[in-house]
């Protein structure tokens, strides 16, 4: 029989001081060895495990190599790399049924692969053996925190980390409580993850959590005036990067991704939304998928890396405008939906997106600065000309633009 759900303040996370929280990290690829290392880094030992052979001298040999360069860059310090090492127990021996070696950690972190299956075997094994009062973290980007929560004994301790790859790089980690999560847990594992000098922010259990969901359009909506013939791709990577102010155009961006990966977030989008029309996936992006031009990696995405010249942007001012005003427009839109339907706060959208994707501004505050009918403006001109569904303005964007509202105080 299942024991009732607790919440007793009591979990393992409430005291955070490194020399008492074990934290131990299941699967040590790239996400898994990242994690491990953010953690040691922060003054905690951590213990790193994988089912395969061979994963984790890997994952040490990563980890070295990571903090050799920090060193060459005067980042940090030698003695320092060498206390990091120190504390991350590498447990070289492949996993198996038993996972006693986790049984001290007061939070496990897991990073296998993005299977639901697995996941929840893993669950309710590592559930088996820990304290009742260890927290049970995942770091799915797609799958439902509930679902692999239903798999545990005491699911109230289980909570989303979301880290961002490089997770030594990169700052943001969204904390995705699901409905059952304990306030304590969530409260106990952003305070332990902020402690490791990263910005989390709140997500709800749903699909994307936050920058997978409000990055969408940049992609899709790229796509569709590609699509369309109204710009090539050199042309709205241009306008994106020179009128928009984003670091690397969109084309470019999936060329980088990797079509695959980047084309099967989309469909996973567009099908656990239950087919919402501003996540359709790209029937041109779907080829690239079958020809094998997966980007960068395969030689050739929308882009050629084989020497082969690349079209030369158009620079056409008004162009560009109308490419950049329909990406950021229908940007604001997912943004403020996300904030309808209580994704995340207004101010954790925002920084969501220029920590987890360096987005050049929050995008709310961007809608705040531009007027509060700029975007609604553009998306309702788009629902007429189209007649499409995938641009109706969020019922929030209407609010506000009729009531010349803003986002942020
Ligand atoms: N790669 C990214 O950009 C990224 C970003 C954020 C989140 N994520 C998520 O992080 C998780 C890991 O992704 P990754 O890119 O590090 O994958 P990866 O393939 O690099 O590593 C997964 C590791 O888990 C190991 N593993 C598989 N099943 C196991 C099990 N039952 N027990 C122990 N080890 C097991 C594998 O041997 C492998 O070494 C996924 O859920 C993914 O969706 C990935």
């Amino acid at each position: 029989m299942s024991e009732p759900m607790r919440d007793s303040g009591a979990w393992a996370l409430v005291n955070t001081a490194p020399h008492q929280t074990r934290i131990g990290v299941v699967g040590a690829g790239a996400m898994g060895s990242g994690i491990a290392q953010v953690a040691a880094a922060a003054g905690y030992y951590v213990l790193l495990g994988d089912a395969m052979a061979g994963a984790v001298r890997r994952a040490q040999d990563n980890i070295r190599t990571s903090l050799d360069k920090l060193v060459e860059k005067g980042k940090l310090d030698a003695q320092k790399r060498g206390m990091i090492l120190s504390r991350i127990d590498f447990f070289e021996e492949p996993l198996g049924m038993d996972l006693s070696a986790y049984r001290e950690c007061s939070m496990v972190i897991e990073a296998i692969h993005e299977d639901l299956g697995a996941k929840q075997a893993l669950f309710g094994r590592l559930a088996a053996v820990l304290e009742p009062n260890a927290v049970l973290a995942t770091n799915t980007s797609s799958l439902s925190v509930a679902s692999i929560a239903s798999a545990c004994v005491r699911p109230e301790r289980v909570i989303g980390v979301h880290f961002f790859n490089p997770a030594p790089v990169m700052p943001l980690v969204e904390i995705v409580p699901w409905m059952g999560t304990s306030p304590s847990v969530l409260e106990g594992t952003r305070v332990l993850v902020d402690s490791w000098k990263k910005t989390t922010v709140q997500a709800a259990d749903t699909p994307g959590f936050i920058v997978n969901r409000v990055a969408r359009p940049y992609y899709g909506e790229a796509l569709r005036i590609h699509d369309e013939g109204i710009a090539d791709c050199a042309t709205i990577d241009w306008a994106m990067k020179h009128l928009g102010g984003f670091k690397m155009g969109p084309f470019e961006l999936m060329d980088f991704i990797g079509h695959d990966v980047n084309f099967a977030v989309t469909r996973g989008m567009y099908e656990s939304s239950f087919w919402e029309p501003r996540y359709k996936p790209s029937l041109s992006q779907k080829r690239l998928v079958d020809a094998g031009f997966l980007g960068r990696k395969t030689g050739r995405g929308f882009y050629r890396y084989d020497g082969t010249p690349n079209p030369a942007p158009s620079t056409n001012p008004e162009l560009c405008t109308l490419i950049s005003e329909r990406v950021l427009s229908m940007l604001i839109n997912e943004a403020a939906d996300a904030v309808f339907y209580r994704v995340a706060t207004a101010s954790d959208v925002d920084l969501a997106m220029q920590k987890g994707v360096n987005y050049p501004k929050g995008l709310l505050a961007w809608s705040d600065e531009l007027g509060p009918t700029w975007a609604f403006d553009r998306l309702v001109a788009l629902q007429a000309e189209y007649g499409e569904d995938r641009y109706r303005p969020s019922p929030l964007l209407r609010r506000l633009a009729l009531a010349k509202g803003r986002f942020h105080g």
